[in-house]
């Protein structure tokens, strides 16, 4: 029996050894595949995806993540570069209606019409780089207060994030993982 016991084991073992997951630059080929594949597949995934019936450009797992974050960091002020059609300033917004506070600044280049509306949302309507959006998102900021900043290597991330850290806010952010050691080097 324990001879039995051990042939299994040795099985299981084996299996796990297969499942390993790659490592190195056999890893980063998987992450950049599977980019790929979800960007390139766009009438399939981003573009086939929507929070309570509005389109929201972004990979569910990335959005599972955001709950994690604005839960665990419960932000004051969230602040977007790319409105889109407004689902992503509408998925934040709404958790921040679940756990009771923070509302969402949201820029995009583009009007669009029809946005969705939510008390804990406003909408600018600029350039990221521009320094009239600049002020408009400054205005949103309250000393004291805490910051997530979204795509914060982006013209009005790094902006947004220098101008909290000077109202004395606590910025938190979230980058692009090839972005980060060149934003943590320049930004923070
Ligand atoms: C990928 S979409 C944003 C998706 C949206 N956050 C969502 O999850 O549904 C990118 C948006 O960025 C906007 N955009 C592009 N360049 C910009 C700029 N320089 N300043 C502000 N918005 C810009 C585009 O108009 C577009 O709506």
């Amino acid at each position: 029996m324990a001879e039995r016991f051990s042939l299994i084991e040795r099985i299981l073992n084996r299996i796990d050894r297969a499942r390993r997951p790659p490592a190195g630059r056999a890893r980063s080929r998987v992450v950049r595949r599977f980019h790929r594949l979800y960007y390139m597949t766009s009438r399939r995934t981003w573009r086939n995806t929507f929070f309570l019936g509005v389109p929201i450009a972004k990979c569910p797992l990335d959005l599972w993540v955001y709950q994690e974050i604005i839960n665990e960091v419960r932000p004051d002020l969230i602040v977007e570069t790319g409105t889109a059609h407004g689902g992503s300033a509408l998925y934040m917004a709404t958790l921040c209606d679940l756990v009771g506070r923070g509302r969402v600044v949201s820029v995009d280049i583009v009007a669009r019409a029809g946005l969705p509306q939510h008390p804990r949302v406003n909408y600018v309507v600029g350039s990221s780089v521009a320094p009239e959006t600049f002020e408009q998102v400054r205005e949103q900021l309250r000393p004291g207060e805490t910051v997530l900043v979204h795509a914060g290597g982006s013209g009005i991330g790094t902006t947004a994030i220098k101008m909290a850290k000077a109202i004395g806010c606590t910025v938190y952010t979230t980058v692009g993982s090839d972005e980060s050691p060149a934003f943590a080097a320049h930004v923070l």
